[in-house]
């Protein structure tokens, strides 16, 4: 652990003097007109990672409403690229532990907030909670944003991490059916042949390190939801477990269908291969859907989805939310801006982009294209939810971040046992970390 955190701030220390040099020019544009102290100008900071084609379009979406509503204050926005915030949270944690945090940053719901609560710095915001939010929220999604018996988070989102997108004309052309092909991993992998005996390419699009760890945990999920329980409980410590050791082989398995430049592609190249026909497959959370609304690919037409085989009923949840740090510059701007994020307003214009659902259940389902259609039936209609590992929710950051470090390894090695046995040592080396029993089965 303590290593971890070692490397955490070298690595944050570098991207921390980027950071300061990149926002002494591209910040200055917002202390016009006020002292010239940034701290009492008028301007609500947040840092994020959302800089792919879809997720920017979002987050500007969600600027633009706060915007329209407090239009004295600026919004500055600081952002530090990589999908699913792996570059980003090592930097953020420096600078929020340093005492330097910013009036609200982005953040999974869940345990990803846990070092900052145990900490202690971040606000308590049982106020922002009123009685009309409650409501709105679903009680699942609200017990991840509280630590404690308090609020510390806002949700803006529901991401689905079980999504496998498809391009609809090789699948026509290798004569696979995803609505009756594609039910079982064993199906999955039948598809896959035929896919790539039609196309001569390698169908199933992956990309770099967290990508790969994304696949795994949807491999452990199609496992059942009792297996990816007792995984997240950090129940599974025996490296010869037979759930364990069958996903790391199904794995393996799937590497026969998967580009070998994985390592070089960020998770919207992943994506972009369905898009240009390079590929069939691939395994993603719904931000996916972002990149192909960009491409102006139609739903159900260039592409679609289905469940992760073996996922069916299953909703695997990633949640953003942001919050109040302590001592921030900017305090009352950054209850404003957490007051917008959670606001029908703010969802309702950040999410039809991003390609998420809404964390209210009273959005303007008007605005939400196909896919979201679709996926907000299958959030109501669920039999299981499950928190993603990989994003930040499900399982203590110290296991996440060696998981894809593992996982990254096994790409390379496919040695099964090492793998099994590295996975189940960074369950018991953490084993202090896990403080919450999820009981997916009530759910
Ligand atoms: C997830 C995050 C999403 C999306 C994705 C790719 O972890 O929750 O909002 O941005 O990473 O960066």
């Amino acid at each position: 652990m303590s290593s971890e955190i070692s490397r955490n701030t070298l690595f944050g220390a570098i991207i921390l003097t980027a950071i300061i040099v990149g926002g002494i020019v591209g910040g200055a544009f917002y202390y016009f007109g006020n002292d010239n102290n940034p701290e009492n100008a008028n301007v609500v900071s947040i840092y994020h990672w959302w800089t792919s084609g879809g997720e920017k379009a979002a987050i500007d979406a969600l600027v633009s409403v706060f915007s329209d509503q407090y239009p004295d204050i600026a919004v500055q926005q600081t952002t530090v690229s990589g999908g699913a915030g792996y570059n980003f949270l090592s930097v953020i944690k420096t600078l929020v532990l340093a005492g330097e945090a910013p009036d609200a940053f982005q953040l999974h719901a869940g345990y990803e907030g846990q070092p900052y609560y145990d900490a202690d710095v971040l606000e308590a915001i049982d106020y922002i909670w009123t009685d009309q939010l409650k409501a709105a929220i679903p009680d699942v999604i609200e017990d991840m944003m509280k630590f404690g018996d308090h609020y510390y988070l806002v949700p803006v989102n529901i991401h689905r991490s079980n999504v496998l997108w498809y391009n609809l004309d090789m699948l026509t052309s290798a004569g696979v059916d995803p609505a009756t092909d594609l039910g079982t991993m064993a199906d999955f992998l039948t598809a896959l042949e035929a896919v790539k005996t039609d196309c001569s390419c390698q169908p199933l699009s992956m990309g770099e390190t967290w990508t790969a760890a994304h696949l795994f945990e949807q491999i452990m999920a199609s496992r059942g939801i009792q297996v990816y329980q007792d995984w997240i409980n950090g129940e599974i410590t025996d490296a010869t477990n037979a759930d364990l050791v069958g996903a790391l082989n199904t794995f393996v398995d799937l590497m026969d269908y998967i580009n070998t430049d994985s390592a070089t592609l960020s998770w919207d190249d992943a994506t972009g291969e369905l898009i240009s026909g390079n590929a069939a497959f691939n395994i993603m959370g719904d931000w996916a859907n972002g990149e192909f609304s960009l491409a102006g690919k139609v739903y159900d037409t260039d592409y679609g989805t289905v469940p992760v085989p073996g996922t069916d009923g299953m909703y695997g949840l990633v949640m953003d939310s942001f919050q109040h740090p302590k001592d921030v510059a900017h305090p009352q701007n950054s209850d404003k801006w957490l007051e917008v994020v959670a606001s029908k307003a703010g969802q309702d214009a950040f999410n039809p982009l991003k390609g998420s659902i809404p964390a209210r259940n009273d959005a303007d389902l008007t605005k939400y294209g196909d896919y979201q259609q679709g996926a907000i039936q299958d959030f109501k209609n669920a039999v299981y939810l499950f928190p993603s590992v990989v994003h930040g929710s499900g399982a203590p950051e110290a296991f996440k971040v060696e998981l894809s470090n593992i996982i990254s390894q096994f790409v390379t090695d496919k040695n099964v046992q090492s793998a099994a046995q590295a996975i189940v040592a960074a369950v018991t080396d953490n084993l202090d970390y896990y403080v919450k029993t999820w009981n997916l089965m009530s759910t």
